[in-house]
C-alpha cells in the first residue's frame, strides 16, 4: 500500500516509517518541521508542509491508499496554557486533513490518539470501554478527533483505528532514530541526560499520590512495539473495514521512582532529582489507586510480546541524540 506519514518527521512518526517500509509498503513523509527533524525522515520523500495546506495535502495524497496521522501539539501543560494554539492544530487544521482526505478518495487512516482522551479513570485498568472524559484541553482535542471520525465512519465509510497510547519510550535499536524533542518533557531522555550531568536535576512532579512510593504510576510502551501496533492495526483495517480504537500501553504501570531506579541498574548513574508540586492538567495515568496496573495493551493485533521494562531506557540511553540534546 502506499502510506501517507503525517507527522513522519516526529518520534513515533519516523518510526513508523520505518516499521511501514520494512512491512513492504510505500512510504511517504508529509511535516511541517516544527517539532520533527527532516533527518529522522532520511531515506523516505519528504514534503515539508502543514495539514492546513488542502492544496498541497492534495497533491501529495493523489495515489495515496491510507494515511496516518501523527501530526500535533502534544504538549499537556502548555494545552492548559495555550489552548487555541491546540485546537487550531489538532482540531482545525487536522479537519483539513481529514476532508482532504476523504475528497482524495481514501477510506482508511489511522489516527495518534492519547490516554489522554480517558482524563482521570474511575476504575483501573483502563480499557476501551472506560468513559472518555478528558480534563485538559490536549486530551479535549484528541477527543473531537476521535469523535470526527466515528461520524465520518457512519456517514462517509471512513475506515479507521484510533490508537490511544500511554506513554512512548526507547528508540529503534539502530541507534539512527529516537526521541528528540524541544523543549524535552517526558521522563526517560530527561532523566537520563539529568543521570549524564548534561541536563539539570529532574523534577518528580508530586509525591504525594496514593501510590505505593508517593510518585506517579505510568504506563510505558517502547516506541519499536507502537511502530508495529501501526503496521498491524492496517493490516487489519484493509480486508475488515472495520473500525476500532485500542488502547497501546505495556500493560503494567511503573512509577517514577522505579524508572529513575531502573535507569540506575543500567547506568550505573543516580538520578539527581528534586520534588515540585503537582503539573495542572495531569494526565489520565497519574491516578491515585494503589495498583499498578494502569492499562491493557492486549489489542488483537500486537505485534508479539511487549519489550520488557528495561528495554525503553536501555535503548533511549543508546541513541546518540538522548545524550547530546
Ligand atoms: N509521545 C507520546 O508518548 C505520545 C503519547 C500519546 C499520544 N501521542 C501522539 O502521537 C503523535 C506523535 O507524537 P510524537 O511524540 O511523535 O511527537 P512529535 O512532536 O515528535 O511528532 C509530531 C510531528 O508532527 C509534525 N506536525 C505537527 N503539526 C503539524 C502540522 N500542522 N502540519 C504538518 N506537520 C505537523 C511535527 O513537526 C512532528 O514532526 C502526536 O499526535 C501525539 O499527540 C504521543
Amino acid at each position: 500500500m502506499v502510506v501517507l506519514v503525517v507527522g513522519g518527521a516526529g518520534y513515533i512518526g519516523s518510526h513508523t516509517a520505518q516499521a511501514l517500509l520494512r512491512a513492504g509498503h510505500q512510504v511517504r513523509i508529509y511535516d511541517n518541521l516544527s517539532t520533527g527533524h527532516a533527518f529522522l525522515a532520511k531515506g523516505f520523500e519528504l514534503i515539508v508542509a502543514d495539514i492546513h495546506d488542502s492544496a498541497t495535502l492534495s497533491r501529495t495524497m493523489r495515489d495515496v491508499d491510507a494515511v496516518m496521522h501523527f501530526a500535533a501539539h502534544a504538549y499537556v501543560g502548555e494545552s492548559v496554557v495555550h489552548p487555541r494554539k491546540y485546537f487550531d492544530n489538532n482540531v482545525a487544521s487536522a479537519l483539513v486533513l481529514l476532508n482532504t482526505a476523504l475528497d482524495c478518495g481514501i477510506r482508511k487512516l489511522i489516527f495518534s490518539s492519547s490516554c489522554a482522551v480517558y482524563g482521570v479513570p474511575q476504575s483501573l485498568p483502563i480499557t476501551e470501554r472506560s468513559v472518555r472524559s478528558p480534563i485538559n484541553p490536549y486530551g479535549a482535542s484528541k477527543l473531537f478527533f476521535e469523535n470526527a471520525l466515528e461520524a465520518y465512519d457512519r456517514a462517509y465509510g471512513l475506515n479507521f483505528a484510533s490508537l490511544r497510547y500511554f506513554n512512548a519510550g526507547g528508540a529503534d535499536q539502530s541507534g539512527e532514530i529516537g526521541e528528540v524533542q524541544d523543549p524535552e518533557t517526558h521522563i526517560i531522555p530527561l532523566a537520563l541526560q539529568a543521570a549524564a550531568g548534561i541536563g539539570p536535576p529532574l523534577r518528580i512532579y508530586g509525591d504525594d499520590y496514593a501510590t505505593p512510593d508517593g510518585t506517579c504510576i505510568r504506563d510505558y510502551i517502547h516506541v519499536t512495539d507502537l511502530a508495529g501496533a501501526h503496521v498491524l492495526a492496517l493490516q487489519r483495517l484493509a480486508p475488515t473495514g472495520e473500525s476500532f480504537s485500542p488502547n497501546l500501553g505495556h500493560g503494567e504501570g511503573y512509577s517514577i521512582r522505579q524508572v529513575l531506579a531502573i535507569i540506575k541498574a543500567i547506568t550505573g548513574c543516580s538520578v539527581p532529582c528534586s520534588v515540585v508540586p503537582r503539573r495542572p492538567g495531569g494526565s489520565a495515568d497519574s491516578h491515585r489507586r494503589r495498583h499498578t496496573r494502569a492499562a491493557t495493551v492486549r489489542m488483537d493485533c500486537q505485534a508479539g510480546p511487549a519489550r520488557d521494562r528495561f528495554h525503553s531506557v536501555e535503548m533511549a540511553a543508546a541513541f546518540p541524540a538522548t545524550l547530546a540534546a
